[in-house]
């Protein structure tokens, strides 16, 4: 396999300091859609094993390891800046659900430190739908627990669009206010209740480099403002404390000097679980066009020309007066699939038209270092030294 896939990537544990964690994120070479047993047979030893066959592919995601119940069962989890609540598969999973069926699931039978709380709950919304009863345990991150922690112990996963994914569940790091279930505390939340971490932040720091297979790190309770252009750095203030949403000066693309304006004053949300860039249809259109790239409605997605991918357009995000440019001999997503290579743009089109805010998934975050700060109510980023 020649192609990396520098978008698919998951993290293992790497250290826990006084009042925070940090965990490495590394990448494995992609594999395709059909290596299903072999997946299977890799969970065995998932926390020594980080050379993975990946399941997923054409869109990336990021995975970290976490421990549930007592003893601990190993969950592969997304830890989601877009999501507030919490979830994993339940093993009273119905055989009809697939998806359940081909990831760990929860048993709380097998758990002594298992609460039950029992209340349904089902959430569904044009793109997917969840539902089971709530259950509370212990979670780990590393060695550091996590007690009473309540989530959605999932009996039905809707097939889209989880099939694809690698992950098990998913760990949401959005506010409180974005939940969908009332009086639960969410995991971030709770870290910090109990005192696990001292600060109420939480920092990607992730890279882009294909030459190795570490790429990046998520440090929950601290920052790490080690190789980054301190004079870059950038507070943004949230405006809306539900999603970490900001406000953006304007977004453009820059091409032999000639200029697109895509948007001024737009809103913009950080998603940590998918390397995409999603924005408002028509701005997406116009961009993917000036790129040449060619829709694909079933993934609805498009592709860009291989050979012309690392000459296309630099996209320029300007965040209080600075501007962040991402190039796309990075941005581009450059695949391998049945011996078929394959190029696609990061630059998605909403699946709501009315949708008014950008969404900023990795192949912006790669770029540049983003620190979450919950007492400030700032997302601070600045730029990466690669
Ligand atoms: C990791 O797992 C894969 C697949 O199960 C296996 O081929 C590989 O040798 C393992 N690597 C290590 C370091 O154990
Ligand atoms: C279930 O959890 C919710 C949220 O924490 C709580 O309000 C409710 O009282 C719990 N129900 C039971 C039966 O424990
Ligand atoms: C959620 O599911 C219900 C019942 O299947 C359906 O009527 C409703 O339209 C769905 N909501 C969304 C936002 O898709
Ligand atoms: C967890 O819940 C149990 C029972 O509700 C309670 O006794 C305990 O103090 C809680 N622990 C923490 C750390 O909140
Ligand atoms: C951004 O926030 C940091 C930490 O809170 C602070 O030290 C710095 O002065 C702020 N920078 C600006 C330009 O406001
Ligand atoms: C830039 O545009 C000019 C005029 O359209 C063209 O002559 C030139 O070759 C272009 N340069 C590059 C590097 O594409």
């Amino acid at each position: 396999m020649k192609c990396i896939n520098f978008a698919v990537v998951f993290l293992i544990f790497f250290t826990t300091g006084e009042g925070r964690i940090e965990m490495d994120i590394y990448k494995t070479k992609l594999s395709h859609v059909g290596k299903l047993k072999k997946y299977k047979a890799s969970l065995n030893d998932p926390w020594k094993n980080d050379s993975v066959v990946l399941y997923k592919y054409l869109n990336g995601e990021y995975y970290g390891l976490i421990g549930v119940g007592s003893p601990s069962k190993p969950f592969k989890v997304i830890f989601d800046t877009t999501w507030a609540d919490s979830w994993l598969p339940s093993s009273h999973c119905d055989w009809t659900e697939i998806v359940c069926k081909l990831h760990n699931q929860y048993d709380s039978s097998a758990s002594s430190s298992y609460v039950p709380n029992g209340t349904f709950v089902k959430m569904n919304n044009s793109e997917l739908s969840l539902a089971g009863i709530l259950s509370t345990d212990v979670f780990r991150l590393a060695h550091v627990k996590v007690q009473n922690q309540t989530f959605l112990e999932a009996t039905h996963i809707s097939f889209r669009p989880f099939w694809q994914y690698r992950a098990d569940g998913i760990i949401g790091l959005a506010y409180q206010e974005q939940s969908g279930w009332s009086g639960v505390m969410p995991f971030f939340y709770n870290l910090v209740r109990q005192k696990v971490v001292t600060e109420n932040v939480f920092t990607f720091y992730m890279n882009r480099d294909e030459t190795t297979n570490k790429a990046g790190r998520v440090i929950f309770g601290g920052t790490q403002r080690q190789n980054i252009k301190v004079d870059t750095m950038t507070n943004l203030t949230v405006i809306e404390k539900k999603f970490w949403m900001i406000m953006m000066d304007s977004v453009f693309a820059e091409k032999n000097k000639t200029q697109t304006v895509l948007c001024e004053k737009c809103k913009a949300i950080f998603d940590s679980s998918s390397n995409t860039i999603v924005g408002p249809p028509d701005v997406i259109q116009k961009l993917n066009w000036q790129m040449n790239a060619n829709f694909i409605p079933v993934l609805n997605m498009y592709t860009v020309s291989c050979r012309q991918y690392a000459k296309l357009p630099t996209v320029h995000f300007v965040l209080d007066g600075n501007e962040f440019i991402i190039q796309s001999k990075y941005y581009v997503q450059h695949l391998i699939l049945e011996n078929v290579e394959v190029c696609l743009s990061p630059f998605v089109p909403s699946t709501n038209p009315r949708q008014d805010y950008w969404e900023l998934g990795g192949a912006f975050m790669m770029e540049f270092y983003t620190e979450f700060d919950m007492d400030a109510n700032v997302v601070r980023i600045a730029q990466t030294i690669f």
